[in-house]
C-alpha cells in the first residue's frame, strides 16, 4: 500500500427525495457493521482490492477505508488488532497521523481487557459492544408468505426511515464526535445502495395496508460461505406481531435458495429487541467484541 490517501474511487453521488429531503450523498458504507471478510472484499472489490488484505496492509497495521473516508471527508482507517499484541499500536497511531488519517476503527474481543487498556492509552474510546450471531441455513427452506422483494425498485421514504431505525444503536450514532447528519447519510446511503443491488443481493419487505412496515437487506450469493443480514427493522407501531421473525425467515430462505449454507447478523449487545429476535430465531453468538474509535487531531 502506498499512502493513506483515500483511494481513487469513482464515487457516484446519489440524489433522492423523501422524508430526508433532497440531498447529495457521496456514497460510503462501513461494513464494520456486517463485515465478514469475504463480503467486505466483495463489496469493496472494485475500489479497494489493492488496499485490503495485502502484505502492505499487514506491514502498516491499517488500511484506509475508501467509502468511510468519502463520507467523513477525511481519511478513515481500519486498524488491525494484531498490532496491539506485538506492541506496535503506538507506532501505528503515529503512522496514521503521518498519513493524515483522522479516525481509526479497531475491534478486540470484549473479554480482552489488556487490549482495551492499550487502545485507551492511545486515546481510543469504546463506542460499541458488537455481537455477531450465526445460524446454519436449512436447505430447501421455503420463502414465508407475505414477504416480497423490492430489489431494484425506487427507494421510498418508508425504506429510508426504516434504515435509520435499524441504526438506532449504531456506533456512528453513539460516538458524540460524529454529527447526526453523517449517521443519517450513512444509513440512507446503505439502503439506497442495497436497493440498487450494489451492496445487497436482496431487499425483502412486509407491508401493512400497502405501506412498507418492515424490511431486511441480505447479502449472499452462490458460492458464498456465509450470507449476511445488513439492515433489519420493523415500524415501531407494528412490532411484536411476528414481522421481524418473518423477515429473518425470508432472509434465510433467500440464502437457502442460493445455496448459501449459513447466515450471520451483527448487532449491539444493548439492543435487547434485536438480540432477543436473533436468539428466538435460533441464532448463536459467534463473536462478542468491543469496537473502538481512535480520533486523531489534525
Ligand atoms: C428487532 C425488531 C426488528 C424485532 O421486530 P418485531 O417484529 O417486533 O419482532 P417479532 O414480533 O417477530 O418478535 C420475534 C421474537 O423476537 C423477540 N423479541 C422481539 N422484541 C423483543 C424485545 N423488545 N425484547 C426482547 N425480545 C424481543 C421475542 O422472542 C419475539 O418472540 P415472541 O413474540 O414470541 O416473544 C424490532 O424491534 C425493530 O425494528 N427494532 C429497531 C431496529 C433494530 O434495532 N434493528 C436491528 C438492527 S441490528
Amino acid at each position: 500500500m502506498s499512502s493513506g490517501v483515500v483511494a481513487e474511487v469513482p464515487l457516484t453521488g446519489l440524489s433522492f427525495a423523501g422524508s430526508l429531503a433532497m440531498r447529495q450523498c457521496f456514497g460510503t458504507l462501513s461494513y464494520n457493521h456486517a463485515d465478514t471478510w469475504a463480503m467486505h472484499r466483495r463489496v469493496l472489490r472494485p475500489v479497494a482490492d489493492r488496499r485490503l488484505g495485502t502484505p502492505d496492509d499487514e506491514a502498516l497495521g491499517f488500511h484506509v477505508l475508501p467509502w468511510d473516508s468519502s463520507l467523513f471527508g477525511f481519511p478513515v482507517a481500519h486498524v488491525s488488532a494484531d498490532v496491539i499484541h506485538t506492541g506496535r499500536l503506538p507506532r501505528v497511531v503515529e503512522s496514521l497521523r503521518a498519513e493524515e488519517v483522522r479516525l481509526g476503527y479497531i475491534s478486540v474481543p470484549w473479554s480482552d481487557a489488556g487490549a482495551a487498556a492499550a487502545i485507551a492509552l492511545v486515546g481510543g474510546r469504546c463506542v460499541d459492544r458488537k455481537v455477531r450471531f450465526r445460524k446454519a441455513v436449512i436447505a430447501g427452506l421455503p420463502k414465508p408468505a407475505g414477504v416480497e422483494s423490492v430489489l431494484g425498485k425506487p427507494c421510498t421514504a418508508d425504506l429510508e426511515s426504516l434504515a435509520l431505525v435499524s441504526g438506532t444503536y449504531s456506533r456512528f450514532r453513539a460516538d458524540p464526535r460524529i454529527p447526526p447528519d453523517l449517521f443519517e447519510r450513512l444509513y440512507v446511503a446503505w439502503i439506497h445502495r442495497s436497493m440498487s443491488g450494489e451492496i445487497a443481493e436482496d431487499v425483502l419487505v412486509v407491508r401493512v395496508e400497502d405501506r412498507v412496515s418492515g424490511m431486511v437487506t441480505v447479502v449472499g450469493a452462490h458460492g458464498d460461505a456465509i450470507g449476511v443480514i445488513g439492515l433489519i427493522a420493523v415500524h415501531a407501531g407494528h412490532r411484536g406481531r411476528g414481522y421481524g421473525r418473518r423477515l429473518m425467515l425470508a432472509a434465510e430462505a433467500r440464502c437457502a435458495a442460493h445455496g448459501v449454507p449459513a447466515i450471520e447478523v451483527a448487532t449491539q449487545r444493548r439492543n435487547a429487541a434485536a438480540c432477543g429476535l436473533y436468539a428466538a430465531c435460533g441464532y448463536e453468538v459467534v463473536r462478542d467484541e468491543a469496537v473502538f474509535h481512535i480520533w486523531l487531531e489534525p
